[in-house]
């Protein structure tokens, strides 16, 4: 039984929780897309622990996870995180492997992803600045890239590195009038890193393809949401990967032929960091409310998340452009306390209502949301286990986003724990 896991929205979307509970049926997890941006926090033991890059199956004791080919990998963070889970007693020896065909993000990376935003004023996208773009488009651009793999021959990588830092300079310091970036410390730093990640470095792809032989099962892990998708998400107000589900067969070398069950992730209403249209937006004291009952914050950079109704007409268009077969709703218990709720069921556009959600923002920004309006709830919904005893509204709620979206809510997410969690058979 293979999973795969999947934001609906614009990321964020509490992926986290439902990637822990298939984990604990599963052999291996794998990452396949994405960078440091993403971010989720895992608890070990009593203390809260946020990985960046590590796939959370790391936690689980006899999890092998797997970060493969699409990840573009900051080594500095994954070492931290090694060394983060060692202290707390968890051992990845053995159970971590990294793609050889891996991008790496290095300093340069974050120091463009930076000035590129900064000299673009009200035009930034709003990245993460954790460099993904840049190491992107490295990576597409493809002579001035170093994977994984590179590691394994200094000598090599040192007079590469010499070759891409020579052109950085050049570029960044035509572009934006910046200090030249010194060469040593990067290869001093690669150096470091080759020694403590070289362990972890195979060929993913056949590792995966063996063990599903094998039969083993596996969970692939999104990381972001299907909106922030390079290619089908709100372009250019995106991430520079495919994170939507159409992302793990070209990230890790396996089909989605493969995969048996496809969850998608989508918040019981929406949130957003970073620029970028968003037709529901809240920008009142009920997107506040929202923000402070749900903690919407960033995990990687802390900035305060939009806020907005659930927007069933973009999740529909995610589950159906990742073919996804049940949808887990999480966060149901932060809505409570508000009169009504507003379900967006379709857009006006130009006069016309479509259901159909326009990746391309010349027409998102358009959109009118259509909205059902249903009644609230006052009741706290953090203890209920079972769907039968929600709240009749709440309940409805629910019922109206899978009457729209024409998926089945299988998981509902009622409270921050683990254990705050609704499984419907
Ligand atoms: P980048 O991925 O850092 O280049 O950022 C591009 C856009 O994606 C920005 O709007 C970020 O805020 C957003 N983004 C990237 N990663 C995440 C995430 O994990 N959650 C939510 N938004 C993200």
């Amino acid at each position: 039984m293979n999973s795969c896991v999947v934001g609906l929205q614009w990321g964020d979307e509490g992926k986290g929780k439902v990637v822990d509970i298939l984990a604990a049926k599963s052999d291996i997890v794998v990452r396949y897309a994405g960078g440091a941006n993403a971010g989720h926090t895992v608890v070990v033991g009593d203390t809260k622990f946020a990985l960046h890059i590590m796939p959370s199956g790391a936690i689980r004791d006899g999890v092998t996870c797997v970060i493969a080919n699409a990840v573009v990998l900051d080594p500095e963070v994954l070492r931290g995180e090694i060394e983060g889970l060692a202290q707390r007693g968890i051992d990845l020896t053995r159970r971590l492997f990294i793609s050889d065909n891996a991008h790496v993000v290095l300093d340069y990376h974050k120091i463009e992803d930076r000035l590129r935003e900064d000299s673009l004023g009200n035009k930034r996208l709003g990245t993460t600045i954790r460099g993904i773009g840049p190491c992107y488009a490295d990576k597409v651009g493809r002579s001035y890239a170093v994977r994984m793999g590179d590691f394994r021959n200094l000598d090599r990588l040192s007079e590469t590195l010499a070759r891409i830092v020579d052109y950085k300079n050049r570029l960044l310091a035509g572009l934006y009038g910046a200090e030249p970036i010194p060469l040593d410390p990067i290869i001093e730093k690669c150096r470091i890193h080759a020694q403590a990640l070289c362990r972890y470095v195979v060929d993913t792809t056949e590792y995966l393809h063996t063990a599903i032989e094998a039969g083993k099962s596996i969970l692939f892990e999104g990381a972001q949401g299907t909106l922030l998708d390079l290619d089908h998400g709100t372009f250019p107000y995106v991430t520079s990967s495919n994170s939507s589900l159409l992302g793990m067969p070209s990230g890790c070398g396996v089909s989605a032929k493969l995969v048996d069950r496809s969850v998608g992730i989508a918040k019981a209403y929406t949130t957003r960091v970073g620029e970028g249209p968003f037709p529901t937006e809240l920008d009142n004291e009920i997107g506040q409310y929202i923000r402070e009952r749900g903690h919407e914050y960033g995990t990687t950079t802390g900035r305060p998340r939009r806020c907005g109704w659930m927007d069933a007409v973009a999740v529909r268009y995610s589950a159906r452009i990742g073919a996804i077969d049940e949808i887990a709703m999480m966060h149901l218990d932060t809505l409570a306390g508000l009169k009504e709720l507003k379900i967006c069921k379709a857009y006006r556009i130009d006069g016309k209502e479509t259901t159909f959600f326009p990746a391309n923002i010349d027409r998102l920004s358009l959109a009118e949301p259509v909205y059902d309006t249903l009644p609230g709830w006052e009741e706290d919904l953090r203890k209920v286990s079972r769907f039968e005893d929600l709240p009749q509204t709440a309940q409805t709620y629910v019922g109206r986003v899978e009457e729209i979206t024409g998926k089945p809510v299988t998981v509902i997410g009622v409270g921050p724990e683990r254990s705050e969690t609704i499984v419907r058979t």
